[in-house]
């Protein structure tokens, strides 16, 4: 590993929620904090509110001031509320692009074709980064908003800010299910995960009495 891409682990965390953290929590601090650069001005709007990631982002959101609304399925409502959005949609119950109101920026943390569906609901001069589809630059023109597919660019402040947020608590972990580091362990960890319904973290444990 280059030496700027390692920090120590928080203090407060234990190895399964130290192995959660990086990853999903580095991708939503630096596209919310560095890339959107949210303020308590902005309303946020996080699609796969309930994921690995979008859990840290709605929590970060809120930490940076920006007032949340998240999009999970009926499963994830209570999850998504308890990592604070000020309010949560059941996509199956209302499709996102029917909502009445607008954004300055959006999150989509699950693409798909529906992700066109979401410019209509940005604010103009708005932002909409993907971490899951490269947005159409047509329709980012047409709506006059900055749209982006962003990947992950991990740096060691960026990492010392998230075992800070960890540290004093301003960020939680969600780990929905350990899998044993087998070859069916991995097997059936890549399995749950290709649904797309994961609720926060998959974590491997290389040994069973790995708690710290
Ligand atoms: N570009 C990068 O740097 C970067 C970094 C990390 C991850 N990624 C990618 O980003 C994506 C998200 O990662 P992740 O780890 O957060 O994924 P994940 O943990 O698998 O999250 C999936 C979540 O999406 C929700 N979901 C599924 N369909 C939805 C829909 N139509 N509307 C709203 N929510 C929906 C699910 O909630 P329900 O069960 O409630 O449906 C589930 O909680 C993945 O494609 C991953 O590969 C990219």
């Amino acid at each position: 590993m280059p030496q700027d891409q390692i920090f120590r682990s928080p203090v407060n965390a234990g190895f399964l929620e130290a192995a959660a953290l990086p990853l999903a929590g580095v991708t939503a601090l630096q596209n919310l904090q560095d890339r959107m650069q949210l303020t308590d001005v902005d309303r946020l709007l996080v699609i796969g509110g309930a994921g690995g990631v979008g859990l840290f982002a709605i929590q970060i959101a809120k930490h940076l001031g920006a007032t949340v609304t998240a999009v999970g399925s009926s499963d994830s409502q209570q999850l998504m509320k308890d990592a604070g959005a000020d309010e949560v949609i059941d996509y199956k119950q209302q499709p996102v692009h029917t909502l009445s109101k607008t954004f300055t920026a959006i999150f989509d943390c699950v693409g798909g074709s529906s992700q066109d569906e979401l410019f209509p609901l940005l604010e103009r001069d708005g932002c909409l980064l993907s971490i899951a589809r490269d947005p159409s630059e047509q329709l980012a023109r047409k709506h006059s908003v900055t749209a982006a597919f962003t990947a992950i660019s991990p740096s060691q402040s960026l990492l010392s800010k998230l075992c800070a947020l960890y540290e004093s608590e301003t960020l939680t972990v969600h780990i929905s299910e350990t899998f044993p580091f087998t070859e069916r362990g991995v097997q059936d960890a890549h399995e749950k995960i290709e649904k797309g319904h994961t609720k926060g973290k998959l974590v491997m444990k290389i040994q069973e009495d790995e708690e710290r």
